[in-house]
């Protein structure tokens, strides 16, 4: 009987330490070859923005929104001093290699991994927080008579006495409203030229809905700006069939248009797990059968 909660004991000491080591990782030592290599690229706000955003889609899942590394997976935190007082090629290093459940980010360019870095620099906590400028975003949408069709987005910085200036090489998204989301016109990376305008031509092969109307979206996704966003309707999508998108088969119905292999799928994973519970309630008898003979 000791033995048993000399066992449960060991055992939430295990469990104990597991917990602990996920929170806190042992030192990750570099080369010192690797800590002297220096970041070749320029460190400008456009690379800092196009690390922002890889940094968004490629790190957040694990490292978190802020890089404290509280995501999914607990990492490591990314804005503590003994991490922000590493060299930029020690960090590179990293990049490449991986640890652990740190994954190798070798198949990333090396140019963005040097403007992921650029950006990681600024969630230091002795940086200084940026301060969002305030921002006005105007969107007009040119239509060209049956030419190709343009969306003008301008970005005015708003001074402390409310006066309105061009806010040049300001980050701005353009956007046509989808069902889920938002579909990026035109690339998406979009700044501001000196008069803080951007000028993108609209595809001619957008989908809209019956009429061909579609929603423009526009976003300044500024670092230095607040963010803001204005939409406008336009008539330029190719008009789509009615009906067609409420009469079709489709993952997100629950009425008679569930597709088949979501049926035959749901019916074919019910009937596994029941053979599969008859069947350890099976074994189950059969142990019982043994220990009966024991006995
Ligand atoms: C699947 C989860 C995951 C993803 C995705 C991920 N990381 Fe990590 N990262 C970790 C973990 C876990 C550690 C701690 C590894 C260790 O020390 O053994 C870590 C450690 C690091 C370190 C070293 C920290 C130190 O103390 O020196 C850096 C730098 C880093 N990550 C940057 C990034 C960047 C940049 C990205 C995106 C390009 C990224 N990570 C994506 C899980 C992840």
């Amino acid at each position: 009987m000791k033995s048993i909660y000399r066992n449960s004991l060991v055992g939430l000491l295990a469990f104990i330490s597991i917990v602990f080591m996920a929170a806190d990782f042992p030192v990750w030592e570099v080369p010192s070859t690797a800590n002297d290599v220096q970041n070749p690229v320029a460190n400008d706000k456009i690379a800092i923005e196009e690390g922002a955003s890889l940094f968004k889609t490629q790190c957040t899942a694990c490292h978190g929104l802020e890089g404290k590394g509280n995501g999914a997976i607990p990492s490591a935190d990314l804005t503590s001093k003994a991490f922000q007082d590493q060299t930029d090629g020690a960090i590179f290093h990293k990049l490449a290699e991986g640890r652990g459940q740190m994954p190798s980010f070798k198949a990333l360019d090396e140019n963005s991994r040097w403007k992921i870095i650029h950006f990681l620099r600024t969630l230091g906590g002795d940086q200084v927080q940026v301060v969002k400028k305030n921002a006005k975003l105007f969107l007009t949408p040119y239509d060209n008579e049956g030419g190709i069709n343009k969306i003008i987005v301008n970005v005015k910085e708003q001074l402390d006495d409310g006066k309105l200036v061009p806010a040049a090489e300001a980050k701005v998204g353009i956007y046509v409203k989808r069902y889920f989301g938002l579909l990026p016109i035109g690339g998406t990376r979009h700044y501001t030229d000196a008069s803080g305008n951007v000028l993108v031509d609209f595809p001619a092969d957008i989908p809209g809905d019956e009429a061909g109307n579609l929603t423009l979206v526009a976003k300044v996704e500024d670092l230095g700006l607040n963010p803001i966003e204005v939409s406008s309707k336009v008539d330029w999508g190719i008009p789509l069939p009615p009906n067609n998108w409420e009469n079709e088969r489709a993952l997100w119905k629950t009425n008679k248009y569930v597709p088949y292999w979501v049926i035959i799928s749901i019916l074919f994973f019910t009937l596994g797990t029941w053979a599969g519970i008859g069947y350890v309630l099976n074994l189950i008898r059969k142990i019982k059968k043994v220990g009966d003979v024991v006995s």
